[in-house]
C-alpha cells in the first residue's frame, strides 16, 4: 500500500487549468521526483496536498484513510510537510525560537533546552548544520532552508515535500542537501523533491512523475528512463494547432550576438560565449530546458542585465550598452515570462500599461500627455487586441492570464518592432489565447520582424518557428528544423548530448 496518494486532483485558477486529474502516489522510503517545466502545476498540487489550496475535485488517501487536509496545520498532525520556495520563518527570532513557536501553534509546550538539544541532534544526523541561536534575519537562504527542514523533521514529519529546493543553493550546498535527502529515505521518510533540472532528477529521485500544462505525462522509475527521455517527456509534442508558416523573404540579420557571457542571480556565468543570429521575416525557436541560460539571454538583450563579455548587434549597430529605452525606441519589443511581475504595472490601470512605452518615447505628448489622442490609442488597442476588460480605467491585475498577455502584445506589437522577444508567449494561457498570440507573432513575422522565441515547449516551437536553435548549459550547442524527423536530435541536444549528427 502506498504510504500517499492523490487521486484526480484538479485545481482550476481564473483561466488556468493548473491541476488536470492528477494522480501521484508516494511510498515510504522513496525519493519522489515531481518533474515540470515553470507553470506546469507542480507547486499548486503540493499546496493542495499541503492545506494551503482547496482543490475543485479529487481525493487525498493518507494511510490508507481518505484525508481532507484542512491548513498547513493540519497537514503537519498529519506528518505532512512542505518546504516551501517562499521561506516562512520569523526573521527576529533565533533558530531555536522558530521551532518552539512552530511546535506552540501544534499545541505543543515543551522547554527552550530541549527543543535546542534535540535540534543540534537531527542538525547532527541529517548533516544540516545551523547555529541554534543565530536570528533568522542573519542567516543564508542556505541555512533558512535547513532551518526549515529541521523544523519538519522536528514534527516528525513522514513526507517532506521540498519545493525547488536546489535553485535557492550553490553547488556545495545542494550536495549536502542530497545526504540529508538520502539519510530521511534510510529513516523511511517518503521525500517529494520538485525541479525542472534534469540532471538532479536523475541523480536523487527512485521515482519520477512529470507534470506538463498541469497534467500527468507519466510516471517512471529512475532506472527505467534517462535524461533524454524525460527531457521529451518533460517538454512534450501534441500537435494541437497547425498553421500555415508563410515562408517569406528573409532579411538581413536584425539580431547577431556574439561570443556573450552573462551572469544569473546568483553571479556565477549562466549564457557562456554564446553565438547567435536571427534574421528579419524569420521565427528562430530556442529549445531547452529550463535554466540553461535563456532567461539571462532575453533579459540582457533587452538590456535589463549587463553583458560581461562578447557583443549584441541590433540593426547594424553595438547596442551592448545601450540604456533600455533607447533599445525600446529603436525597436525591441520584449514579452517576458513573468507577466505579472516584470511586463505591466499591476496597479495601473489598462489604458495606462498600453501607453506606458508610447508616452516615454513622446509620440503621445512629451511633456504634457495628450489625453484626447491617449484615449482614442487605448479604445483603439482595445478592440484590435481583442483584449476583455470591463473599462480602460481598471487595475491590470484584474485581468486574467490571457487578457493580461493580449494587453502585453498590443502594447508591444503596435509599435511596429523590427525584433520581438518572446519568452514563453503563452505559458499559463487557454487554447483560444495561445491560438491568438500564434497567429500575432506569425503576422509580425510575415510583415518582416525578426522573432526571438524562447520556450522549453517543443509544440511551441514546432508550430511556429522557422528555425531552431537548441540551448544547453548557456550555449547554442546546435541548430534544426521544425520538423517531426528531427525529434529525437533536438531531444538529445536538449539533453546536453553533443556528439549527435547533424542531418541537414
Ligand atoms: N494563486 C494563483 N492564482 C492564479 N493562478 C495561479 C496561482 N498559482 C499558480 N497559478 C497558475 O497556475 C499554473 C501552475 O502554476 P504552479 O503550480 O506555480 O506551477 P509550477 O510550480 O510547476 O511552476 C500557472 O499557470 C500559474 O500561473
Ligand atoms: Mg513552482
Amino acid at each position: 500500500m502506498a504510504l500517499l496518494e492523490l487521486r484526480n486532483i484538479t485545481k482550476r485558477f481564473p483561466g488556468v487549468l493548473a491541476n488536470d486529474n492528477v494522480n501521484l502516489s508516494v511510498e515510504s522510503g522513496e525519493v519522489h521526483a515531481l518533474l515540470g517545466e515553470n507553470g506546469a502545476g507542480k507547486t499548486t498540487l503540493m499546496k493542495i496536498l499541503f492545506g494551503i489550496y482547496r482543490m475543485d475535485s479529487g481525493e487525498i488517501i493518507f494511510k490508507g484513510k481518505p484525508v481532507s487536509i484542512r491548513s498547513p496545520k493540519h497537514a503537519l498532525e498529519l506528518g505532512i510537510g512542505m518546504v516551501q520556495q517562499h521561506f516562512t520563518l520569523v526573521p527576529s527570532f533565533s533558530a531555536v525560537e522558530n521551532v518552539l513557536l512552530g511546535l506552540k501553534e501544534m499545541g505543543i509546550i515543551p522547554q527552550a533546552q530541549e527543543v535546542r538539544e534535540k535540534l543540534l541532534r537531527l542538525s547532527r544526523i541529517y548533516g544540516l548544520e545551523i547555529d541554534p541561536d543565530e536570528k533568522v534575519w542573519k542567516m543564508t537562504v542556505g541555512e533558512k532552508q535547513r532551518l526549515e527542514i529541521l523544523k519538519l523533521l522536528y514534527s516528525g514529519a513522514e513526507v517532506l515535500i521540498l519545493d525547488e529546493p536546489t535553485a535557492v543553493l550553490t553547488p556545495q550546498e545542494t550536495r549536502s542537501l542530497f545526504k540529508a535527502i538520502e539519510q530521511m529515505k534510510e529513516r523511511g521518510a517518503a521525500v517529494i523533491f520538485i525541479s525542472h533540472k534534469l540532471n538532479e532528477v536523475m541523480e536523487i529521485a527512485d521515482r519520477v512523475t512529470v507534470l506538463r500544462r498541469g497534467k500527468v505525462v507519466g510516471t517512471v522509475k529512475k532506472e527505467d528512463t534517462s535524461t533524454r527521455e524525460l527531457a521529451a517527456m518533460m517538454v512534450g509534442r501534441e500537435v494541437i494547432f497547425q498553421f500555415e508558416k508563410k515562408k517569406v523573404e528573409i532579411g538581413p540579420p536584425i539580431l547577431r550576438i556574439e561570443g556573450l557571457k552573462v551572469r544569473g542571480d546568483k553571479g556565477y556565468l549562466t549564457v557562456k560565449s554564446l553565438d547567435l543570429e536571427v534574421r528579419a521575416g524569420e521565427i528562430l525557436g530556442v529549445a531547452g530546458v529550463a535554466g540553461n541560460g535563456q532567461k539571462e539571454l532575453a533579459e540582457s538583450i533587452y538590456g535589463l542585465r549587463p553583458v560581461e563579455e562578447g557583443k549584441i548587434l541590433f540593426d547594424g549597430n553595438d547596442i551592448t550598452s545601450w540604456p533600455i529605452p533607447k533599445r525600446i525606441n529603436a525597436g525591441i519589443a520584449y514579452i517576458p515570462q513573468d507577466r505579472k511581475e516584470v511586463a505591466v504595472a499591476q496597479n495601473l490601470s489598462v489604458a495606462e500599461n498600453l501607453v506606458m512605452k508610447d508616452c516615454c518615447a513622446g509620440k503621445l505628448g512629451r511633456m504634457k500627455l495628450d489625453r484626447r489622442r491617449i484615449d482614442l490609442t487605448v479604445v483603439r488597442l482595445i478592440e484590435e487586441f481583442n483584449i476583455k476588460t470591463p473599462s480602460p480605467a481598471i487595475r491590470s491585475r484584474y485581468l486574467s492570464g490571457g487578457n493580461i498577455q493580449k494587453l502585453i502584445l498590443a502594447r508591444e506589437l503596435s509599435r511596429s518592432p523590427k525584433l520581438i522577444i518572446a519568452e514563453h508567449p503563452t505559458r499559463g494561457l487557454d487554447v483560444g489565447a495561445m491560438e491568438y498570440v500564434y497567429t500575432r507573432l506569425l503576422e509580425e513575422k510575415e510583415r518582416g520582424a525578426a522573432v526571438l522565441l524562447l520556450a522549453g515547449d517543443l509544440d511551441e516551437i514546432f508550430t511556429i518557428s522557422d528555425r531552431v536553435a537548441v540551448i544547453y548549459d548557456g550555449k547554442i550547442v546546435g541548430y534544426a528544423n521544425p520538423d517531426e524527423s528531427e525529434l529525437e536530435r533536438i531531444g538529445l541536444l536538449m539533453a546536453g548530448v553533443t556528439d549527435v549528427q547533424e542531418s541537414a
